[in-house]
């Protein structure tokens, strides 16, 4: 009897025992960046972790350059927000919410559990997915792009741009990388300035293929592009408290069916001249990059890009959008806008010059207006292909 008693004691500190080292193990293998004791933690159906992180202890806010950097809660002009109808009854025609089930107490904010490896990974796949190029630098082995662009004018910059994104998942493998994305960027290939919104399957950095929300930075500085996706590296400062960065993006869209969309938009505030990620039918404000991050997004973008880009480290780059479909079944995006000056609502009416990318691997094509539904729209995507037919 007593023995028994004793075994059991035993066995009970020594489980304890084992699950605090194993604890402390895992403490040790995570990002330092977001482990300062999370207010709460909250965990998605797809296993991710998001950790409740006070508003000034995200890892934004670690860039030198933000070091006494004041967190702007919201735009000092928020037009979209003054125009928002949020009535309308839940059809197929509004974007997907990717909200967690559960919201971050006011105060913090969601950053998704990582560890350190993975945190080193993300850095060293930024620098080699994003190179420093622009429009006429565009023949880049192992990258393609599939879309229309603002034809660059140098008297012309804007202030933002959005669109809903047809959600898709593309076939990718280790070494690919699919995505469909909103980018204002700027300046020559050894200064320039990128912004990029959208989805992505990025095997090889979430060790998945899921099709997840992104959202990155970069700038070039002594020929080296800096920057990072989501919140793998200082930059982007978040304030919402249930917006998940990372989060798998469902349901996928069905070729000949039904079409999710996710909406996003990046705004540039008028008095701060910091760019803001905005998600959803009522362009809900996620964070901001403070404008300090870039040389050339000061005073607007240059330019502007919607559509498809992948990139490979293999022989074949992969599919983008859903595949090569067709005008009226490939990945598109609908709802084009664009602002033209800085404190006015992205606006609809495309009056500006656009460019339709494609090559050998990858179609768009531009389909204008369609009415209501889809407003400004075009298609994009394609198979992919053997990497030095389709870079050209
Ligand atoms: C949405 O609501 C309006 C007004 O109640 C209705 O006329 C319309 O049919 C609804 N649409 C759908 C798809 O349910
Ligand atoms: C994604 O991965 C799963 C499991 O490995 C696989 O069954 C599925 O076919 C993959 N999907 C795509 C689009 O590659
Ligand atoms: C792209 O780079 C070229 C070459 O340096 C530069 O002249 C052009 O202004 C850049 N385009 C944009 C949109 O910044
Ligand atoms: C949108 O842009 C067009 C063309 O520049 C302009 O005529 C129109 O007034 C703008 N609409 C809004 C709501 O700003």
């Amino acid at each position: 009897m007593e023995s028994h008693r004793e075994l059991r004691y035993t066995i009970v500190l020594l489980s304890f025992l084992l699950l605090v080292s194993l604890y402390s193990i895992q403490g040790r293998l995570e990002d330092p960046a977001a482990r300062r004791s999370p207010v709460k933690t909250i965990r998605t159906e797809y296993g991710d972790k998001y950790d409740c992180v006070g508003l000034y202890e995200q890892p934004a806010l670690r860039h030198r350059l933000l070091k006494n950097h004041e967190i702007q809660m919201r735009p000092s002009f928020d037009p979209q927000r003054d125009n928002a109808n949020p009535t309308g009854n839940g059809t197929s025609d509004k974007s997907i919410d990717v909200a967690l089930m559960d919201s971050c107490p006011s105060g913090t904010v969601p950053i998704r559990r990582r560890s350190t490896a993975e945190v080193s990974r993300a850095k060293a796949l930024f620098r080699q997915q994003f190179p420093s190029f622009n429009k006429s630098t565009r023949n880049i082995p192992g990258f393609a792009f599939a879309g229309i662009t603002t034809r660059y004018e140098a008297t012309t910059v804007y202030h933002g741009a959005g669109g809903m994104i047809s959600i898709n998942n593309p076939a990718a493998i280790s070494g690919q990388v699919s995505a469909s994305a909103i980018s204002l960027e700027g300046g020559s290939p050894d200064q320039y300035s990128i912004i990029r919104v959208g989805w992505m399957v990025n095997v090889d950095l979430y060790h998945d293929n899921q099709t997840r929300l992104y959202a990155a930075w970069g700038q070039v500085k002594n020929r080296q592009m800096t920057g990072c996706y989501n919140t793998y590296c200082p930059g982007f400062v978040q304030t919402d408290t249930s917006i998940a960065l990372d989060m798998p993006l469902t349901p996928i869209s069905v070729v000949r069916g039904p079409q999710y969309y996710v909406k996003l938009s990046v705004t540039q505030d008028k008095s701060t001249g910091n760019w803001w990620l905005n998600y959803g039918d009522n362009a809900k404000r996620v964070g901001y990059w403070p404008s300090s991050l870039f040389t050339n997004l000061g005073n607007g973008a240059p330019g502007l890009r919607w559509g498809g880009t992948v990139s490979s480290s293999t022989s074949f780059l992969p599919q983008m959008g859903n595949g090569d479909n067709g005008q009226y079944q490939s990945a598109h995006f609908r709802h084009v806008e664009l602002q033209y000056e800085a404190g006015t609502s992205l606006n609809g009416t495309i009056a500006v010059t656009l460019d339709v990318m494609q090559n050998r691997c990858y179609k768009s094509g531009d389909n204008y207006y369609k009415g209501e539904f889809w407003g400004y729209s075009f298609y994009f995507g394609g198979d992919g292909g053997d990497v030095t037919q389709c870079s050209s």
